[in-house]
């Protein structure tokens, strides 16, 4: 089954209530691109009032614990995102893989916990600079991911519909770099043969690989049209729905309804 292309807003550690309005404004857009499925991970705070208000858009967080609840001064678990409700939520971001020191164990224990309380979830990976110039990111990204990917209980359905893998290299992300659409397309088709391999050919195959790092409504064609690419996760151009919805616009043509 094709899946919609899958437009994510990470608004990262921005956004008090005044954001409300572009929330709305995103949530308005996306009406008029229902062959998109447009998505905002806002701060925790936002996540209730973004939920209450919005008719179209899902809602989603950008991290939690892996436990289901106790003595975490200051976290949150997966259960409580749902609670507000999130529908998903993004995982091993290498913002918290490098600041948080979060490794492909604890990743993938959040990405179980998260599938446990029902959310669906979008699992980040990525090289640095260094691993890119050294010619091993492929190999790199391909371990990062195989550790981090969740075990699935038995009978585990709608692997695509739950599962979303972000594919964000480090050097990318708020430099205005982009990689180019040959490395993104060589890099999504290595992750789409290890998630052949780990779910089978039918979910495998189906599961959305996300492309991040700079993407702006200028660019996003170019790589949204990229083989293996089925969306994007958008940091800095989603803070503002006129820049977000570009990037939307830039694979769906607006429907009539
Ligand atoms: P930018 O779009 O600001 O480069 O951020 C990408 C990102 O980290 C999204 O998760």
């Amino acid at each position: 089954m094709a899946r919609r292309p899958y437009i994510v807003g990470n608004w990262k550690m921005h956004g008090t209530r005044a954001m409300l309005s572009e929330a709305r404004a995103i949530d308005r857009a996306a009406q008029r691109l229902l062959k998109v499925e447009v998505a905002i991970a806002p701060p925790y705070t936002l996540i209730h009032p973004i939920h209450r208000e919005a008719e179209l858009i899902a809602v989603g967080a950008q991290d939690c614990h892996e436990a289901e609840g106790g003595a975490f001064t200051g976290d949150i678990s997966a259960a409580m995102l749902a609670d507000a409700g999130a529908q998903f939520v993004i995982l091993g971001h290498s913002e918290r893989r490098e600041g948080h020191g979060e490794s492909n164990d604890l990743v993938r224990a959040k990405a179980e916990a998260a599938l446990a309380a029902g959310l669906k979830i979008i699992l980040c990976c990525g090289e640095n600079a260094a691993t890119r110039e050294s010619g091993e990111a492929i190999a790199f990204v391909r371990g990062q991911l195989a550790a981090s990917l969740p075990r699935l209980p038995e009978g585990f359905a709608d692997i695509a519909e739950r599962i979303t893998i972000a594919y964000e290299p480090i050097w990318a992300i708020g430099t205005g770099n982009t990689a180019t659409p040959q490395d993104i397309g060589e890099m999504h088709a290595a992750i789409r043969a290890l998630l052949i391999e780990q779910f089978g050919e039918e979910q495998g195959g189906d599961v959305r690989i996300l492309y991040g790092g700079s993407v702006k409504p200028e660019n996003a064609g170019e790589i949204l049209r990229v083989a293996d690419v089925g969306g994007a996760l958008v940091g800095g151009a989603s803070l503002t729905a006129d820049s977000f919805m570009g990037i939307a616009l830039a694979v769906g043509e607006p429907s009539d309804n």
